[in-house]
């Protein structure tokens, strides 16, 4: 099929893409290999991207769910040499470890924070329920979108 959608900002019109693909799998497959495949069945959000703003389960999603939106990625997150806000707060809380969940933790934070600018912690909480760390205990990972909330977004 003929896919059209929106990448971290740049118009992407693809021929020949197999629709029924998962998104995270085409998405791995056009280089964009932030997002992570844990469990492939929805249960653990390292694939986790954003589609129209929301966060969603990538490998849940067949490709052609893409057709005509906005589709944002960790790899949309910096600018240039410059880290968003959430990823300088990841670094600066200690809430990346193997970092293998990091990705998906930073656009479920990305999609509250772009709703919630102050979120509590009940908030955060909440809003990374579908996030699955084994390393770090979740506490640090909820100090740094505190943490992010403080912080000024880099200006594209
Ligand atoms: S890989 Fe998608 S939710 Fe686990
Ligand atoms: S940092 Fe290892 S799974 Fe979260």
């Amino acid at each position: 099929m003929r896919l059209r959608f929106t990448l971290n900002g740049q118009a992407l019109d693809l021929e020949g893409v197999d629709g029924s693909q998962s998104l995270l799998s085409l998405l791995r497959g056009l280089g964009f290999t932030g997002s992570k495949e844990g469990c492939g069945v929805g249960e653990c959000g390292a694939c986790t991207v954003l589609l129209d703003g929301l966060a969603v389960d990538s490998c849940l999603l067949p490709a052609a769910k893409a057709q005509g939106r906005e589709l944002r990625t960790v790899e949309g997150l910096a600018r240039g040499e410059r880290l968003h806000p959430l990823q300088e707060a990841f670094l600066e809380a200690g809430a990346v470890q193997c970092g293998y969940c990091t990705p998906g933790m930073l656009m479920s934070a990305t999609a509250l924070l772009e709703r919630h600018p102050c979120p509590g912690d009940a908030q955060i909480s909440e809003a990374l329920e579908g996030n699955l760390c084994r390393c770090t205990g979740y506490q640090d990972i909820i100090e740094a979108v505190r943490l992010a909330a403080t912080k000024t977004e880099p200006k594209p």
